[in-house]
């Protein structure tokens, strides 16, 4: 069979795979408890899934405009508006079939073989995938636990180089729940200004923050018209199946993304579409709900992991991710991630999922409730004991 090369240059999200290794190890009766694929284990808001049983039954099941359905697009506009405190209008937003199609396009859209982009590592694996795949280099800048997960804007400015095309930023961040501050986006935009580059801030994680406030790069003044946000309904309304995501960037922008998702998906699902605008216009109770429920598991899972031998966890500041530091106990991130699933039966990720700077660390979601967490880590303790 004949594959396209380019298809050799496009990576995968190991999540998936552990999440296949761990129903096998089911299948064989072992019980497992999942703490390795990023997604909430709430419903998703009743009056959510309502407004979309509505929307199909009077008839939202037919094409929308490429970039979204009006009403929805100018109801985003006015949210990211909101959230982020920085101006945007019906036009600059584009609304995708999830969060990874504004990754993918985006990516599509701004690099050209030979540029290079710059991407947190460890990090979300998409953005390394995806800037390869357009033929261009991933190169990473290094995220460390001493600095509290932030990026460092001297190490940034050394990694620029005259075919720097895009910077990548993430914040709150998977996998580590590290979080910009401020200070931390001016350092970066003021860069970014200066050598003329594209910035792409996924924002998935906005929502999900315990300490402190969120903020957008792109509310840096003179940076709305080179950032691209991009984020998703997956996260913050509990909606991971439902595919629904969302860009806010310049007009100009937004009209190339347009004509990728003509040659791509059309449209996202009309009703789908309908579901979001009820996520947005109702209420949000139940996100609100949501975070506190996962600041009291982080604190939960915090301590515990700080109390067994070879184990060291910074507190996150959001998302809902603890990547402790496993060096003490003398394995590596992919043989503890092994025998954490094959032999204590608690699936969680190598930190090397989320490149080679992940090392010395693993990857707990804990979106997942109190019980099993408090059984994952006696069973962590256990084997380690
Ligand atoms: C940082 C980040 N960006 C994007 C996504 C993609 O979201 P979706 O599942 O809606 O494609 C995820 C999902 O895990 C994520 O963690």
């Amino acid at each position: 069979m004949f594959f396209a090369e380019r298809m050799q240059r496009l990576g995968t999200e190991s999540a998936f795979e552990v999440l296949a290794r761990a129903r096998e190890l089911e299948a064989q009766g072992k019980h497992i408890i999942h703490l390795e694929i990023g997604e909430p284990d709430f419903d998703t808001p009743a009056h959510v899934r309502q407004a979309a049983v509505k929307a199909i039954e009077s008839g939202f099941t037919h094409y929308e405009p490429p970039a979204g359905n009006r009403e929805f697009r100018a109801a985003m506009a006015a949210h990211v508006t909101r959230s982020r405190r920085v101006e945007y209008s019906a036009d600059e937003i584009v609304i995708y079939p999830g969060g990874k199609p504004g990754i993918f396009l985006g990516i599509v859209a701004l690099v050209e073989p030979g540029d290079e982009v710059i991407c947190p590592n460890p990090g979300y694996p998409i953005y390394e995938s995806v800037a390869n795949f357009a033929g261009a280099t991933p190169v990473p800048i290094v995220l460390r636990e001493e600095n509290q997960w932030r990026l460092d804007v001297q190490e940034l400015i050394g990694l620029i180089s005259d075919r720097t095309r895009l910077v990548v930023l993430n914040s709150p961040q998977n996998p580590t729940g590290g979080v910009l501050t401020q200070e931390d986006l001016e350092a970066i935009a003021a860069v970014c200004i200066e050598k003329d580059i594209m910035v792409m801030s996924d924002e998935t994680y906005e929502t999900i923050i315990y300490d402190g406030q969120f903020h957008s790069i792109a509310a840096v003044e003179g940076m709305k018209e080179r950032t691209l946000i991009v984020d998703c309904f997956s996260k913050s309304f509990a909606m991971t199946g439902w595919r629904l995501g969302f860009s806010a960037s310049s007009g100009e922008v937004a009209e190339a993304l347009t004509k990728l998702m003509i040659n791509v998906n059309s449209c996202t699902a009309s009703f789908t579409q309908q579901a979001g605008i009820a996520a947005l216009q109702g209420p949000r109770d139940e996100t609100a709900n949501m975070v506190e429920v996962f600041r009291q598991r982080r604190d939960l899972v915090i301590e515990g992991l700080n109390q067994i031998k070879g184990i060291s966890c910074l507190k996150p500041h959001g998302a809902f991710y603890a990547f402790p530091n496993i060096t003490g106990t003398g394995y590596s991130s992919n043989e503890l991630a092994r025998k954490l699933l094959d032999e204590a039966g608690v699936a969680v990720l190598s930190g090397t999922a989320f490149g080679a700077h992940g090392e010395g660390y693993l990857r707990i979601s804990y979106a997942a409730s109190q019980d099993s967490l408090r059984e994952a880590l006696r069973r962590i303790g256990g084997l380690l004991g």
